[in-house]
């Protein structure tokens, strides 16, 4: 395991229309992390994430993943390497059938017999979908987040070093939801998670990142960062639910208001 699996020194990036999607961001992943991605809409997650894995190929700047810098020459490497799942399945999903999607990367990776079918049931299995119910139906006829499921899968059936979700929540519905929470927690790899869901984040990674405007203004102790009514305000972003609800804080409080408490 890469001590440092993904560096990212003084990234910039433009649109073809000129606008300016990040500025100058300084990253490093260290193996193992759980790391939130989160700001408003626009504020370039979607176009940072996408330089993980060579969908962007780096303006300025450079992107290391593992030992490979992100350029053409290295890219089947640093997909093997990297596994993102896009903000919407429909960008992923492009076979007749579930099981042809989840195939489609280990196959690609040179797995075939038992071993392929071994890895794409596991990994259809983890997300919830039982390849029996699923593995024939087009993804077109599925629920979004059925489909995220499904293009989830495909990743897993990788198994990537580093796991990149971009949005994993958005279409899920609260049993989902907590299915994927789960399934996050259990995975023993790096991840990163682009998501508006601030309880996503601060139930499951104890480092964030808040981007803003394509600048990294908070890059720290998720705690610290989503108990900061003025900060988060400052950023279009909302606290977490748990922190705004006071009924809730009995059992989920922020460390600053506990602190005060306890006198500390
Ligand atoms: N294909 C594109 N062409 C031009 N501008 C884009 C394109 N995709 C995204 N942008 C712009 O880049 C900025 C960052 O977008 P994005 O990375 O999608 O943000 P987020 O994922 O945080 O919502 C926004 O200003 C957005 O409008
Ligand atoms: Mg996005």
């Amino acid at each position: 395991m890469h001590h440092n699996p993904i560096s990212i020194k003084n990234l910039s990036y433009s649109y073809p229309d000129g606008t300016t999607a990040l500025q100058s961001i300084y990253l490093d992943i260290r193996a193992g992390d759980r790391v939130a991605l989160v700001g408003a809409n626009g504020s370039g997650k979607s176009t940072l994430l996408m330089h993980f894995n060579g969908i962007l190929l780096p303006q300025s700047g450079e992107v290391v993943v593992g030992d490979l810098s992100v350029e053409p020459r290295h890219l089947k490497a640093v997909r093997n390497f990297v596994g993102l799942v896009f903000q919407n399945p429909d960008d992923q999903l492009f076979m007749p059938t579930v099981w042809e999607d989840v195939t489609f990367g280990p196959m690609n990776q040179g797995l075939r017999g038992e071993a392929l079918r071994h890895r794409s049931h596991h990994a259809m299995e983890a997300v919830g979908l039982e390849p029996e119910l699923y593995g024939s139906r087009n993804a077109n006829n599925l629920s979004g987040g059925e489909k995220k499921r499904v293009a989830m899968a495909g990743v897993l059936a990788m198994q990537p070093q580093v796991l990149v979700l971009d949005e994993p929540s958005a279409q899920l519905d609260p049993r989902s939801r907590r299915q994927l929470i789960q399934l996050l927690h259990r995975l023993p790899i790096t991840q990163l998670i682009a998501t508006h869901d601030l309880d996503l984040a601060l139930e499951l990674c104890p480092r964030t990142i808040v981007l803003s405007h394509g600048q990294i203004v908070f890059d720290g102790i998720t705690e610290q960062v989503l108990s900061n009514p003025d900060f988060l305000d400052q950023h279009a972003l909302e606290m977490p639910l748990c922190y705004s609800r006071p009924y809730c804080l009995l059992e989920h409080q922020p460390r600053a208001i506990a602190a005060r408490r306890d006198g500390g």
